[in-house]
């Protein structure tokens, strides 16, 4: 039977502003993503009968019905009537329920591979409205992009050429934690009218007031500023563009990750961020070798936290 194999990359948040509650719950987001190197594998497989099949290398994650890839397939299957199933193999490198889009990048990858694999000639627009319907990270992964803004949930994306020849690197910190993204975004709710917390510390002072009033007008400059300081290459100028709304939360919840800040800044960094809900926190630096020595310095203050290095991909 015929087989496909493929890279799920994971994703940063470079800035991440929440703007305001919906009524359906969701936040109206301004957010600029980046597509980093790390990845997971998936291999699909397909079958004459309509199973769908989920084997994973980490013990943790589910290979039921709640499974994203599961519910990839199973949308496709189900929308198009498709007779055939498919085994699908995730070799996991992505941190699970790190903020770094692990699951939403598999969901994605898997809409991409049955086109492929079950020959359907999905066009793009189709294919963002099923990624739309599993999850609002999902459709960042459709577009062959290494950065794009997000806006409405974070499922409206606009490509963005400009950097196309920009490339990062990172050294990635993930704690031994999993953060439920509903429970950060409901204590976003209830935090958002109190002006100081554990995070936004640090921020640098002037910084703080401004970024949470700020709007989506806000949120459309920030973001352009800090699209002129990456084609700029400078790491200064990157220092106070990064942002994250969810930065005022997480941090409060699990102290660990303010000890990730703690760490970065002990070290000069000033360039780090939380990605998504966290609790995975990375740097910016602009070469290979300056990650490296970094990430050895920062595993050394915690062996329990996962430390590597990744690039713009
Ligand atoms: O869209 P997705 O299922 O990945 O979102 C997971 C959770 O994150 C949602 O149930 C919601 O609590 C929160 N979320 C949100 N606003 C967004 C995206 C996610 O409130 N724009």
């Amino acid at each position: 039977m015929k087989k496909l194999a493929f890279h799920s990359y994971a994703k940063l948040n470079l800035y991440l502003a929440v703007i305001k509650k919906r009524p359906d719950n969701y936040h109206t987001l301004f957010t600029l993503f980046e597509r980093i190197s790390l990845a997971d594998t998936i291999v699909l497989k397909a079958r004459r009968d309509r199973t769908i099949k989920i084997a994973c290398n980490v013990p943790g994650v589910p290979c039921d019905h709640t499974n994203l890839a599961y519910r990839s397939a199973h949308l496709l299957q189900e929308n198009l009537r498709i007779k055939q199933g498919v085994d699908i193999k995730i070799t996991k490198r992505i941190p699970v329920a790190s903020g770094m889009g692990g699951g939403s990048s598999n969901a994605a990858t898997v809409l991409l591979g049955l086109n492929q694999l079950w020959g359907l000639g999905l066009t793009k627009p189709r294919l963002l409205d099923y990624a739309r319907r599993i999850g609002s990270d999902v459709p960042f992964f459709i577009y062959n992009t290494t950065f794009a803004s997000g806006e409405n949930r974070g499922d409206c994306i606009t490509p963005l050429r400009s950097l196309s020849k920009v490339r990062l690197w990172h050294v990635l910190v993930i704690p031994p934690l999993k953060v439920s993204t509903p429970a950060i975004y409901r204590a976003w709710d209830r935090n958002k009218t109190k002006t100081t917390t554990l995070a936004s510390s640090f921020l640098p002072p002037q910084e703080r007031g401004r970024r949470a009033k700020g709007g989506l007008t806000r949120a459309r400059f920030d973001v352009k500023l800090l699209t002129l300081a990456l084609r700029a290459r400078k790491p200064s100028t990157l220092d106070g563009l990064l942002f994250n709304s969810l930065q005022e939360v997480t941090p409060s919840l699990y102290p660990e990750v303010g000890r990730i800040f703690f760490e970065f800044n002990r070290r000069g960094i000033r360039t780090c961020l939380m990605s998504g809900s966290g609790p995975a926190v990375f740097g910016v630096v602009f070469s290979r070798k300056e990650a490296h020595a970094l990430g050895r310095k920062l595993k050394a203050c915690n062996r329990a936290w996962q430390v590597c290095v990744a690039s713009t991909r």
